[in-house]
């Protein structure tokens, strides 16, 4: 093989629980932030929601047979918070754990490790009504349900994200105002980042305390390596501001618990009365980091924003709403700066992939070719890393099957697995299903050319 991993690497695929779920208003869910952000016009391409979305409501036992014919070691999936606590606090709903019961026993059958998230994205709405992130409160309420979950779950799970991207819900959601809530303010972002810090780590300490068995517990932070365009000492200092706005904000407290000087100095941030007292929590020790990464930022300065004087000028925003840049050389200076600057024992990339305008051909399959040259690229960028001493454990695959992609609706396609959404949900496995199939049995693959045409 030209490429090959250690043995005990771990392979796997992703969802979350809005994207593929649907079953909105089924036994005892409540709506969430995203059913009711999705319902306003505009929000979301088309008009799409997650009502039905993949409908693996009903299909995850077809879903966990078809993990299986992949030979898939690990699968990571999200609980959906409104379906096991509908007020957001208090009352547990039997239905919702009854739900994840047989999803977890059914991949333990199957001999496939669950990987869960505690949280991606989906609170209950309900929650919003008092501030959401923004309120304090909201550390706690989740730090209960993550305690919840490791209670009951913990005796057949061992390993556990509390938050996937952060950055997401903070900043997208209440500085860019391009996510739910939709804010565009500073100091609610502040809220946000650090309560969501706070209650990524009072959930670490609580989830230990009760688990039945020894845990491994991360983060999943949303990180990409940051260039500068040119040499010029505005675009480096633009660079600069970038990374911290994107990737130190949370990995500095995490592990150095302050927060980075650009972000309360020069941003503006200003974070709740106190904060400092916090910072012994949200640095309580974890196992790993979970990493996403899809590409690189390369910045440029530009004052219209101020403070926030950077530009990203590749890839333009349409990367999101087209094709995503293919750079993997990315993938490895992020996993070799992390390794530098931070004290890292175990990272699994969390998410990577691509979304690809595929269908199914005549004769029934779908040929995904620059998926697969996608992943067998950044596969390749992630083990040169992992060769150079970057401790990474695993690596999981954005998406197991298409789904809803947020503001971008049922437009991008990310899954190994193809939806036909219109015909009852069909599933079929994609081109590159039986290329990662291979990887998988073969611990490895050689190098090919599957995909030509430029990124
Ligand atoms: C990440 C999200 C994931 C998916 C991919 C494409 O930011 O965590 O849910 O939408 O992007």
């Amino acid at each position: 093989m030209d490429v090959n991993f250690p043995d005990e690497f771990l392979w796997g695929a992703a969802t979350a629980s809005y994207q593929i779920e649907g079953g909105y208003n089924e036994e005892g869910r409540s709506f969430s932030t995203w059913d009711v952000y999705s319902r306003v016009p505009g929000n979301v391409y088309h008009g799409d929601n997650g009502d039905v979305a993949a409908d693996h409501f009903h299909k995850w036992k077809e879903d966990v047979a078809m993990m299986k014919e992949l030979g898939l070691p690990a699968y990571r999936f999200s609980f959906s918070w409104p379906r096991i606590i509908p007020a957001g606090k208090g009352n547990v709903n039997q239905k919702g754990l009854d739900f994840y019961d047989r999803l977890v026993d059914e991949l333990l059958n199957a001999n496939i490790k669950p990987f869960p998230t505690v949280y991606h994205w989906d609170h209950p709405a309900i929650l919003d009504n008092t501030g959401g992130w923004t309120n304090r409160d909201m550390a706690y309420y989740f730090a209960d349900y993550a305690v919840l979950l490791t209670e009951h779950f913990s005796d057949r799970i061992t390993n556990w994200i509390t938050i996937n991207e952060p950055f997401v819900v903070a900043l997208m959601g209440h500085h860019l105002g391009v996510f739910p809530p939709g804010l565009k303010d500073v100091k609610a972002a502040s809220a946000a980042i650090h309560h969501l810090l706070l209650g990524h780590g009072l959930a670490v300490k609580g989830m230990r305390t009760n688990a039945k068995q020894p845990l491994q517990i991360g983060i999943t932070l949303n990180l990409s390596s940051v260039e500068s365009a040119t040499n010029s000492p505005e675009d480096q200092h633009a660079a600069a501001l970038r990374d911290a706005y994107l990737n130190r904000v949370f990995l500095d407290p995490l592990y150095y618990q302050k927060y980075p000087a650009e972000i309360t100095g020069e941003l503006g941030f200003v974070f709740p009365e106190g904060f400092e007292q916090d910072f012994s929590v949200i640095g309580e020790p974890t196992d790993f980091l979970g990493i996403n990464n899809y590409m690189r930022d390369v910045v440029k300065f530009n004052p219209a924003d101020a403070p926030f004087t950077f530009e990203i000028v590749y890839p333009k925003e349409s990367s999101y709403s087209t094709m995503w840049e293919m750079y993997p050389q990315g993938l490895y200076d992020l996993l070799t700066r992390l390794k530098k600057d931070y004290p890292l024992n175990a990272i699994y990339i969390t998410e990577n992939g691509t979304a690809v305008t595929d269908g199914i051909d005549a004769d029934g399959r779908v040929r995904d070719s620059r998926r697969i040259q996608y992943l067998q690229d950044y596969m390749a960028s992630m083990n040169r890393a992992l060769m150079e001493g970057v401790p990474v454990k695993g690596y999981f695959v954005w998406s197991l099957m298409d789904n809803f992609e947020w503001s971008q609706g049922y437009s991008r396609r990310f899954g190994l697995i193809f939806v036909d959404y219109e015909n009852e949900q069909r599933r079929v496995l994609k081109d590159s299903a039986f290329w990662y199939k291979n990887v998988i049995r073969n611990n490895g693959f050689n190098f090919k050319t599957y995909y030509t045409e430029p990124f």
